[in-house]
Parts: structure tokens; C-alpha cells; sequence
């Protein structure tokens, strides 16, 4: 289940190794991302209007989606877990990415709060064959019972049927037309009720 797979944090003056671990599922491999994953996800994200249509919105360039994964390494370091690369297990190749990240949200009071969203991304070989799902599922586990949070949110497009059908698999609650027009706001509470540290 776990690797020694280190990143380093810095906090009060110090900088302290802090081990990241990969998760596994029965087909799948969710690992931290590398540098040396952005050509891969370049040509699996950024040449294809159908991946990008709905997030970003755009197609990044190269060096853009270096920077993009520099800051999830980044959060790696604040949280020691972020978007992880999504890997199949029975030929190690990679297929886009999927994971927890903190996301600034505002409720309909104003109140600006963090909340931890689960986002998920596939070269579109890969779809519909249960993979985000399947990926999803296990980062849900991870955020509940290991991470301890209280519940997660995503905002998808209402037009990303697909993205609506599989957090309709997960058991996410939606509600339509939240603050963002055009987004739904699906909302998923941990069963256990542990809350956020
Ligand atoms: C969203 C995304 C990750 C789904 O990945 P996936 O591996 O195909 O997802 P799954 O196979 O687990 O489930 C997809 C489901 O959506 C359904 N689906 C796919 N396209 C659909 C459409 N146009 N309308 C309705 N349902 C659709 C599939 O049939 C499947 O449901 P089923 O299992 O009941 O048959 C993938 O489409 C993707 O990478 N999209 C681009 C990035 C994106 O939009 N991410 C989400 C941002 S919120």
C-alpha cells in the first residue's frame, strides 16, 4: 500500500522529511506526480479540447503544465497529499490524474472557507471504463479515514455529464445553480462524522 516516496516540509525554521505513500485499487496506482510527468500529461490534457473543455477552460502549454504540477508538488508539501498521477497497475501506464485539494469556498453567507475537493482527469483513451471512479472512490477513502476531513465538495460544470455521472456513483449530493452560474455544487459528508482538524 505505501512506498518510501519522501517530500520535504518546512515549517518554524526547519525543513523536515515528510514520506507521501502511493495508494493502489484493484487496477489502479495513485502515485505522487513527478516533473518528468508533464510531457505525458501535456499530450494526454492539453492536445485534446474534449479534456480541457470543461477545466481549465483552455489548453496549457508545456511549460504551463510544469508550473501546474509544480504546485501540486508544492502542496504535496503542505499537506503531504494533492493530485496524485493515476496509474494502471497491469502495465504501468499512465492515464491523467485524480486527488484531494484544498480549495478556497465561499458559502452562501459570504464565509470563506477551505474545503477539500476531489478532482479527477483522464486522457480520454481511458474513459468510461470506471477508472475515475475507481480512483475517486479510494481518495474519498483516504480523505475520511485517514485525513480525517468532513466532508468533500466539487464543483463541476453543469454541462460535464460525465464528470455529474460519476459523483452521482460516488453518492455525492448536488445542489444546482450554487454562487458560480452554470455550477453545481456536489457535496459528499464523511460518514464517520470526524471533522476537520
Ligand atoms: C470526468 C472524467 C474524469 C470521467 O472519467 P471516466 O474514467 O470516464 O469515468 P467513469 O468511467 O468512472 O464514469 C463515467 C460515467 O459517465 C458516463 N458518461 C460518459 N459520458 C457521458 C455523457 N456525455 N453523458 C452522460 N453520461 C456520460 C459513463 O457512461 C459512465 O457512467 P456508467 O458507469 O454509469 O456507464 C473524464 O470524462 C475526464 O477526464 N473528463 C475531462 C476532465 C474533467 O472534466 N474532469 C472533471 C472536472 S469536475
Amino acid at each position: 500500500m505505501e512506498t518510501a516516496n519522501f517530500c520535504r516540509v518546512r515549517g518554524a525554521g526547519y525543513v523536515i522529511a515528510m514520506e507521501l505513500f502511493t495508494l493502489e485499487t484493484a487496477r489502479l496506482r495513485l502515485r505522487p506526480l513527478t516533473l518528468a510527468d508533464a510531457p505525458r500529461l501535456h499530450e494526454l490534457f492539453d492536445t485534446d479540447p474534449e479534456v480541457w473543455r470543461f477545466d481549465p477552460g483552455y489548453a496549457r502549454t508545456l511549460d504551463e503544465r510544469v508550473e501546474v504540477i509544480a504546485s501540486y508538488i508544492e502542496q504535496y508539501q503542505t499537506h503531504g497529499f494533492g493530485f496524485f498521477a493515476v496509474e494502471r497497475r497491469s502495465d504501468g501506464i499512465l492515464m491523467g490524474q485524480c486527488g484531494l485539494t484544498p480549495h478556497a469556498f465561499e458559502g452562501r453567507d459570504g464565509t470563506v472557507t477551505t474545503e477539500f475537493e476531489v478532482m479527477y482527469k483522464l486522457g480520454r483513451l481511458f474513459w468510461n471504463q470506471g477508472y475515475a471512479t475507481e480512483a475517486a472512490q479510494r481518495w474519498i477513502d483516504y480523505g475520511f479515514a485517514i485525513a480525517g476531513l468532513g466532508r468533500l465538495v466539487v464543483c463541476p460544470d453543469r454541462g460535464n455529464s460525465a464528470s455529474l455521472r460519476v459523483l452521482e456513483k460516488l453518492g455525492f449530493r448536488m445542489e444546482d445553480d450554487w454562487l458560480v452560474p452554470g455550477s453545481i455544487l456536489a457535496f459528499l459528508e464523511n460518514p464517520g462524522g470526524i471533522l476537520a482538524p
